[in-house]
């Protein structure tokens, strides 16, 4: 290129104003029982005129963690907050791992962006501790507080570090859109700047709260504003394969639940009316805001970004409502991008995940991969057609979990009498593997029981494969399930510590050579030995947070030389860490 064309490129980029980003972040939306179809707004005018991506997912089913994964583009090991409240998580574990000092919004001014956030940033973060320190990264600021974000009629906020201003009697998700409609007006004051907004509404999920000073909780269905009473009425959730249905070869505590009965299911599809009910507030909003947007000419050069922190489940496998599984209602959420350049209508079939939203963000407001903060763990996810098609793709999404399920709604935890309301042993580890020849999941129970679900068989995980390996009279992928599960086995051992790189291509951990990018890769025979050898991912006890001590083997051996791997600055002979561990001779969901 000559001097001339190097210089009239480089004016134009610097004339090029950077795109805007508006983000709607709903909480515990979900997308297979998400009421995305019920929300017309999105659908119109986000959804048909953007992308929707199918194979989207989060990396730990819960608000808090999910959030840090989210705003860090770290995995949730990496940003060790695990949990919503301390010691593990919760806004004092964001400020103590030093997440509030580095992380996208502060990044996203450092890029020249305007950033502005309303609603819910971090739970825990409440009346008493918000200005201790204050949340950082935001021009402008409206932050629902705990233990009051999740009271539909009685948000508490504070504005710009203010003292909080309490909003009884007033519906949050309309609060939060006059708020956010404010901070639109804001931002596009001044055209030469380029802003974020987050709009961050508690809804949808269940009213009330969880006050851990009082030791109370109370989690029931959600409430819709009242002009919205009366929809839906003959809304059910789908009584899909998994409803009210036990797993087959279950294991842990979701084995030995009861059937759901008559009331509890009549209850659930109320609970579920009142979920799409609350969205439709929600949706109004997105309404008005795209219409801002359009009147004042940056439709065009605003990405607007849907999502939610992680999904739901209501009576599928007869568990109550809520979230915290590594099942496919908790996992798979909703992502649509509407943008410059991204095709209209169209349906992505990359597979990504909210470790990838931040890279995916600051690539849009131009941050060359070289100025990218140190240590992020995912990539960019592609927004036009061509970046779709050279995208390099990968086929895992890792999944973690620290701490207990809880049930909720009026027959789980907040029901005196049941027995099924909270589930301690519920910490794991898995992976979701999508390609066109295979749909997996496979999760380690931190009491070493593990589940497989085949899901281009059986998509909705009513049979679990881990259980009698052997017996499973079923190949993936050609083989047989043993072999499978002793891949998967190598595959979360490398994803459940690893950083950077070895997140991306964790094939290449196990096979530096480059020869194995994917299962299929893996499954050669001539790997059966290697594969066979690895340590077996397991915990020593179940714990609501990150402790190293109890999560089992740290190592994994890499194929060619020496069976060895330096982790941790020390080199250890795979053989004296783990016993040695062959799936084929062992029932892989033995309950002990
Ligand atoms: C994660 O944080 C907890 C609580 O602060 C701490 O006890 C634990 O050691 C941390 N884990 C790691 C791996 O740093
Ligand atoms: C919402 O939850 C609170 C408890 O936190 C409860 O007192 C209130 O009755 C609930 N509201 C509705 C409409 O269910
Ligand atoms: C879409 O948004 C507009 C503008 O706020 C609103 O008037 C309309 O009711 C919304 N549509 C639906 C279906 O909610």
């Amino acid at each position: 290129m000559n001097l001339f064309l190097a210089v009239l490129l480089l004016a134009s980029l610097a004339l090029a104003k950077q795109p805007n980003i508006l983000f709607i972040l709903t909480d515990d939306q979900g997308k297979l029982v998400g009421g995305l179809d019920t929300m017309k707004n999105l659908t119109n005018l986000v959804a048909k005129k953007g992308a929707t991506y199918n194979k989207h997912y989060c990396s730990v089913a819960l608000c808090c963690p999910s959030r840090a994964n989210m705003w860090s583009g770290r995995m949730p090991h990496n940003t060790n907050v695990t949990n919503v409240e301390p010691p593990y998580g919760g806004y004092p574990q964001v400020v103590k791992t030093g997440m509030n000092d580095d992380y996208l919004p502060i990044w996203m001014q450092k890029a020249g962006y305007k950033t502005y956030y309303v609603g819910k940033l971090w739970n825990a973060h409440t009346e008493e501790n918000y200005d201790a320190p204050f949340a950082k990264g935001f021009d402008q600021s409206d932050f629902l507080l705990d233990p009051w974000t999740y009271r539909y009629n009685n948000a508490r906020m504070t504005r710009n570090n203010k003292k909080p201003v309490h909003y009884d009697g007033s519906y949050s998700t309309d609060v939060l859109s006059d708020k956010a409609a404010g901070f639109l007006d804001d931002a596009l004051k001044d055209p030469s700047k380029p802003w974020m907004l987050t709009v961050a509404p508690n809804a949808p999920h269940s009213n009330g709260s969880h006050d851990p000073s009082k030791g109370t909780t109370w989690f029931g269905e959600p409430v819709s504003a009242p002009r919205h009473k009366g929809l839906f009425e003959n809304e059910q959730v789908p009584r899909d394969a998994s409803f009210n249905k036990l797993i087959e070869n279950g294991v842990g505590w979701t084995k030995d639940l009861p059937a759901l009965t008559e009331k509890e299911i009549k209850y659930i599809d109320y609970f579920h009316q009142q979920r799409l009910r609350a969205l439709q507030a929600v949706d109004e909003m997105v309404g008005r805001l795209v219409q801002k947007l359009e009147k004042k000419g940056e439709l065009d050069n605003t990405y607007i970004i849907y999502s939610t922190d992680n999904g739901y489940h209501l009576g599928q496998h007869r568990m109550q409502p809520g979230k915290n599984c590594g099942y496919e209602t908790d996992i798979s959420v909703p992502l649509i991008i509407r943008g410059p350049g991204v095709p209209e209508g169209a349906s992505m079939d990359v597979v990504t995940s909210h470790t990838d939203i931040a890279p995916t963000f600051l690539s849009i407001a131009g941050v060359a991969d070289k100025d990218m903060p140190k240590d992020l763990d995912g990539k960019k996810i592609p927004t036009t057609k061509d970046e779709s098609d050279k995208h390099d793709r990968t086929e895992h999404v890792a999944v973690e979990y620290w701490g207990g399920a809880v049930a909720e709604g009026i027959y789980g935890l907040i029901s005196p009498k049941s027995k099924h309301g909270f589930h301690e042993e519920n910490t794991y580890k898995a992976v979701r593997l999508v390609s066109d020849d295979y749909s997996l999941y496979y999760s380690v129970w931190c009491t070493n029981v593990r589940e497989l679900f085949d899901m281009k068989e059986d998509p909705h995980q009513t049979t679990n494969l881990a259980k009698n390996p052997k017996q499973a009279n079923r190949q993936i992928a050609k083989h047989g399930i043993p072999k499978v599960m002793n891949r998967l086995n190598a595959l979360i051992l490398v994803l459940k510590s690893c950083t950077g790189d070895a997140c991306r291509e964790p094939w290449k951990q196990l096979h530096p050579g480059g020869n194995v990018k994917n299962l299929a890769d893996a499954l050669n025979p001539s790997f059966d030995q290697f594969y066979a050898r690895q340590p077996k991912v397991s915990f020593s006890s179940c714990k609501t947070g990150y402790l190293i001590s109890e999560e089992g083997p740290q190592h994994f051996n890499v194929f060619g030389g020496a069976e060895k791997r330096e982790l941790n600055g020390q080199w250890e002979d795979s053989d004296a860490v783990g016993e040695d561990y062959d799936h084929e001779d062992e029932e892989g969901g033995d309950d002990n």
